[in-house]
């Protein structure tokens, strides 16, 4: 039976975003800074992370109360054994009309073909320059460009709907706008510009360092001139716009310049399955913990049910310079984006 419900401001719960792994093989600056994601850095065991049977379960559940659009994320969530095998399962639950992840890419040369096959419809990959040297100064790991351009061309090939999400650092790679711009054009692909945000507390963010969506707009347009998408769907996070006369869309992700808390109807789960009802919370509630003891479907649905109806975040149009530093907020490997 489904029942959709509403948080304190009225939004709905519509999708859920799992991040499935909090390993990644990339170190990015502005994600998970390589001096802090050492050698020794303490990642979470293996049995601590959800089985693909729990991840299964809290689905269901939250699909009674209105979800119907489910992202996989990390950290990166291909370094996961078998996702296609999770994806099956998701794929199985009718509700759900959207299954994505979100991914670096490097491992979807191997995997793009049994991911599609397993019933995911799209893939998000990141890339945040051509230039080589650019981006393996931003990926903290040497992976050069070419290998995420394989990504993204095997998931092309399997049939998989492709985004780019380029995360833009003034004096880093503002350089590459306009150049990865023109290569997705070119492609048809949809490449999205997402402002450097303040998550977690590592990534030493700084107002100074944002490009912003007017500066982001102004170099755009100078490959061919843009008009403005209507939105596809309420909450949809990037503002939409494509060359006049084609159909070849950019984004711009702007959290930090604008704020879309009002109609944010995502919740999200952690690899060891934490619920967290924004992208800057500072707690989550074990959902892990409920679910090991032996709680009923019912009761799984009644607590989700419970936190979301309380729910009162709108971090973006409450940040201010004092918010960016006290804020004790969870790491984005950890959240899942
Ligand atoms: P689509 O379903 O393709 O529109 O995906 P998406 O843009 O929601 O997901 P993706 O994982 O590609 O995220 C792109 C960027 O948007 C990332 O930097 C996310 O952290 C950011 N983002 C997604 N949801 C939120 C949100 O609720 N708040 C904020 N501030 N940023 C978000
Ligand atoms: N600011 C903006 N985007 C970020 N991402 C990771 N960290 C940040 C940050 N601090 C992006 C990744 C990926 C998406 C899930 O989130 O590049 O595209
Ligand atoms: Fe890994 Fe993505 Fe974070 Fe980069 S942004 S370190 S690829 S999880
Ligand atoms: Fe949603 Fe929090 Fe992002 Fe606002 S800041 S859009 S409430 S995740």
């Amino acid at each position: 039976e489904m029942n959709e419900i509403t948080d304190h401001y009225l939004r709905p719960l519509q999708d859920l975003r799992i991040s499935i792994m909090d390993k990644c093989n990339f170190r990015c600056s502005y994600c998970m800074p390589a001096d802090v994601f050492g050698e020794d850095y303490v990642f979470m065991r293996e049995e601590e992370l959800l089985s693909f049977d729990e991840i299964e379960r809290m689905v269901t559940q939250f699909t009674t109360l209105g979800v119907k659009k489910v992202r996989l994320t990390g950290g990166e969530p291909l370094l996961r054994k078998n996702v296609s095998t999770l994806v099956e399962k998701l794929a199985a639950i009718k509700e759900i009309g959207d299954i994505a992840l979100t991914t670096n890419g490097v491992h979807l040369v191997k995997q793009a073909r049994a991911l599609k096959k397993a019933g995911l419809m799209r893939v998000n990959i990141s890339l945040d320059a051509l230039d080589t040297t650019i981006f393996q100064e931003m990926n903290g790991r040497k992976v050069s460009s070419a290998v995420v351009l394989k990504g993204i061309d095997a998931a092309l090939e399997a049939g998989l709907h492709v985004k780019i999400n380029m995360v833009v650092k003034k004096g880093v790679n503002e350089g590459e706008v306009v150049k990865l711009a023109s290569y997705c054009k070119d492609k048809g692909i949809t490449l999205r510009f997402i402002e450097f945000m303040d998550v977690g507390q590592t990534n030493g963010w700084n107002y100074s360092q944002v490009v912003t969506k007017k500066e982001l707009l102004e170099k755009i347009s100078t490959i061919a001139p843009l008009e403005q998408v209507k939105r596809d769907y309420l909450g949809e996070v990037a503002d939409r716009y494509r060359y006049k006369g084609t159909n070849t869309e950019i984004g711009i992700i702007s959290s930090v310049s604008d704020t879309f808390c009002g109609s944010c109807t995502r919740a999200r789960i952690s690899a060891d399955g934490k619920m967290y009802t924004c992208l800057f919370a500072e707690e989550g509630f074990d959902l892990r913990a409920l679910v090991r003891s032996g709680a009923s479907d019912l009761e799984i649905r009644a607590t989700i049910e419970n936190i979301w109806r309380k729910r009162t975040d709108k971090y973006s149009e409450e940040r201010t310079e004092q918010t960016v530093r006290k804020r004790k907020k969870i790491e984005m490997s950890y959240i899942g984006g």
